[in-house]
């Protein structure tokens, strides 16, 4: 028999406001426009698009941007992506523990914040909000040699931070070997030594955009400030840029650059820091096996593989790639930068053998799209990547990933 249930058969009531509210999916108003924006932000690519959004182009360009055609990088991250997870389930993830001994001393998270140049002048918080944020994740920050907050002020900003500080080897080594004093008696434990810079690499952005530190208002800045006000209006009233080590430069970046990097530098000098330098020494910008083993003969307590985001030698080796040999060859930790865009990459890197990794332009588009609260951003969207691909792949902790978790794909040497 044919029944008709069309409309007119459908008992209807008024509907009553409680049975509604849990059907209505409002957000919560929320008072401050820069949390919406952030909190709308779900991946590092996306607070990189309102970083680019809110930053004017020079400032934008010089911390997006790698050196000549900007291949070391794209080539970083994509060998993140050609990888594939390898599973295991019905285990019991419900409580996961993203912490990581780095040094002898935990880290809640198996990252820490890279030392990044000129930082307040992609953001006015700079390195200090860098560093608040990062000592409120229980998380290591590193202070570059070319940063903007002076040494004595990001500790006293953040004493309960774990804070690391980055020594360029200028031409004059007394300077730098003052810097070195200043950060042990500030309470710095660990000094990251690069040495990927004989020389600076090209950056072509920054050439073709003119820049200079500070930024100067020319026609060219002052029509790409009119979108951008807020930037302008932090860095007009705050503090002028001046470098945790070294006053105002009025020309390049590019000679600036120059101008500090030695191309003199040899392993002579990296034994003499050894000598001289009582905490833990790390390496940064290491990219060949032989030199990872010859680093760890002379005493470092961690290689770090990068290639400096690929700001330096383009083509250069994909650290990621480098990772399991280097692993094989050496005793101390090993650990990796450049590319990392996710927790998922993180875990990559954990899964191959780091001991530890270090994010920069995940965290200064993160400091770009809202100061410190941008930077808690950057953190708080890592950390979830981190915990629930880590469930996902069956590990409650760290220790627990092995190369197994990981398939490379693609054609390059893996052993
Ligand atoms: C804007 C910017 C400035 C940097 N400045 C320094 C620096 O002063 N000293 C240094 O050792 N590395 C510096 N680096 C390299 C980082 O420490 C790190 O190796 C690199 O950012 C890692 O790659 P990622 O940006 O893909 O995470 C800088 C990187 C960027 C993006």
């Amino acid at each position: 028999m044919y029944m008709n249930l069309g409309a007119d058969d459908v008992k209807r009531q008024v509907p009553r406001p409680s049975e509604l509210r849990p059907l209505l999916q409002f957000e919560k108003p929320q008072l401050r426009s820069r949390d919406r924006r952030l909190a709308r932000a779900l991946t590092i690519e996306d607070l990189r698009r309102i970083a680019k959004r809110r930053t004017p182009r020079a400032a934008f360009d010089y911390t997006d941007g790698a050196a000549d055609g900007e291949v070391s990088l794209a080539r970083a991250r994509r060998a993140f992506a050609e990888i594939e997870f390898n599973p295991r389930v019905l285990r019991d993830v419900s409580r996961v523990d993203t912490g990581r001994a780095v040094l002898g001393k935990r880290s809640a998270l198996p990252f820490g914040i890279a030392p990044t140049g000129f930082t307040r002048m992609m953001q006015a918080e700079g390195e200090i909000a860098g560093a608040t944020a990062a000592s409120a994740a229980g998380i290591p920050f590193c202070l570059s040699t070319m940063g903007t907050t002076s040494i004595e002020n990001v500790a006293a900003t953040s004493p309960d931070g774990r804070n690391w500080f980055q020594l360029y080897l200028w031409k004059d080594r007394d300077a730098s070997m003052a810097l070195v004093d200043r950060a042990a008696a500030a309470g710095y434990d660990t000094l990251l030594v690069t040495v990927d810079v004989p020389v600076a690499g090209a950056r072509l952005r920054d050439v073709r955009n003119g820049m200079t530190i500070p930024p100067t208002l020319t026609p060219r800045t002052i029509v790409d400030a009119v979108p951008r006000p807020a930037w302008w209006l932090n860095f007009l009233t705050t503090e002028p840029l001046a470098f945790a080590s070294l006053s105002r430069w009025p020309g390049s970046v590019a000679d600036l650059l120059d101008s500090m990097f030695d191309p003199t530098v040899t392993w002579d000098d990296l034994r003499w820091i050894r000598e001289r330098w009582q905490g833990s020494l790390v390496i940064k910008g290491i990219q060949s096996v032989p030199d990872a083993v010859r680093a760890a003969e002379l005493g470092v307590d961690a290689v770090l593989l990068s290639n400096h985001g690929g700001r330096q030698l383009d083509r250069a080796p994909v650290p990621f790639h480098l990772l399991p040999r280097v692993v094989n060859e050496v005793d101390c930790e090993v650990w990796l930068d450049t590319g990392i865009m996710s927790g998922q990459d993180v875990l990559a890197a954990i899964a191959l053998g780091a001991t530890f990794t270090l994010v920069g332009r995940a965290y200064l588009y993160g400091l770009m799209a809202g100061g410190r609260a941008g930077v808690d951003r950057s953190i708080d969207i890592l950390r979830g990547q981190i915990e629930r691909t880590m469930r996902l792949l069956g590990v409650t902790s760290l220790d627990e990933l092995t190369p197994d978790h990981v398939s490379v794909l693609g054609s390059h040497p893996r052993n």
